[in-house]
């Protein structure tokens, strides 16, 4: 499959999805949203790939949403490309398995929406996240009034989305906004070191426990518990749990 915007590489059982705008710093417009769901549904059904990275072509994991799009939107416009945005990322939080950002310059607005859409993010030491949307006069549309507050407090949130402006990966790395940081020429390798650690683990197990912290998250704790009790007994329903019990007992590694 031939993209405009995107490339995808696979590696053993990591897909590799990098934005290749880099002209206009990978600009979120309607084609790269569409082809980044495209992308990633057809990864989350591909059972050969178990871990997902985005990264970005360049100097930008993402400068926003594209402004050149969006200056010329009607309201209609602006509730379809939002919408948009959003099945885009919910396919990316409600993947099967878990998506790495490796993010390596500029994460800004629609750009750390979509980093905050992943469940890890490890930054380049150089890169900048923020939410500048104010400074346009709009406000986030793909998630990240919801997102950004539940992973670094109300607070912290309310301040980086009034003021617009961005802060650093070590400020970042410091508020619990991304898991790790590391020098420019580190960032594909750690990230697919990463990938590779969780590649080995048990997919079911994996698809299981992403839906259960996602899905508890939002929940009472009582709740989260329950959904906890559930999916632990689909576990054990799982040839993963045959073969990693086995494994443990005939003291080999498990083979998933
Ligand atoms: N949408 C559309 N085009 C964008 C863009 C965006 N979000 N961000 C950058 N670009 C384009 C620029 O217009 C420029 O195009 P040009 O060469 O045709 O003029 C090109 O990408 C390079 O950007 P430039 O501003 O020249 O790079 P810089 O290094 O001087 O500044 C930024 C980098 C990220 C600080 C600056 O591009 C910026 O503020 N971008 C907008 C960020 C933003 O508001 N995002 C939220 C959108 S909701």
């Amino acid at each position: 499959m031939v993209w405009k915007n995107i490339t995808l590489q696979l590696e053993g059982k990591s897909a590799l999805i990098t934005l290749n705008r880099p002209e206009v710093l990978n600009a979120l417009n309607t084609v790269t949203l569409q082809e980044l769901h495209e992308v990633c549904t057809g990864l989350d059904a591909d059972r050969g790939v178990r871990v997902i990275i985005i990264t970005g072509e360049g100097k930008a994991f993402a400068a926003g949403a594209d402004i050149s799009e969006m200056k010329h939107f009607t309201p209609d416009d602006a509730q379809r490309f939002s919408r948009l945005g959003h099945k885009t990322m919910d396919a990316i939080q409600n993947a099967g398995k878990p998506v790495i950002a490796a993010v390596n310059g500029y994460a800004l607005g629609g750009g750390l929406e979509l980093a905050l859409a992943c469940d890890i993010i490890i930054a380049s030491e150089d890169a900048l996240l923020g939410m500048p949307e104010v400074n346009l006069g709009i406000i986030q549309g793909f998630g990240g009034t919801q997102r950004l507050p539940r992973l670094v407090g109300k607070a912290r949130a309310k301040e980086l989305i009034f003021t617009g402006d961005p802060i650093t990966a070590r400020r970042a790395y410091e508020i619990g906004m991304v898991n790790s940081i590391v020098p420019p020429v580190e960032l594909l390798p750690e990230a697919q070191g990463l990938a590779h650690t969780i590649s080995e683990k048990g997919p079911a197990a994996l698809r299981l426990v992403k839906r259960v912290i996602d899905g508890g998250y939002d929940e009472k704790l009582a709740g989260g518990c329950a959904m906890e009790i559930e999916s632990f007994v689909e576990s054990f329903a799982t040839p993963d749990r045959e073969e990693g019990m086995k494994a443990f007992l005939e003291k080999r590694k498990p083979v998933f």
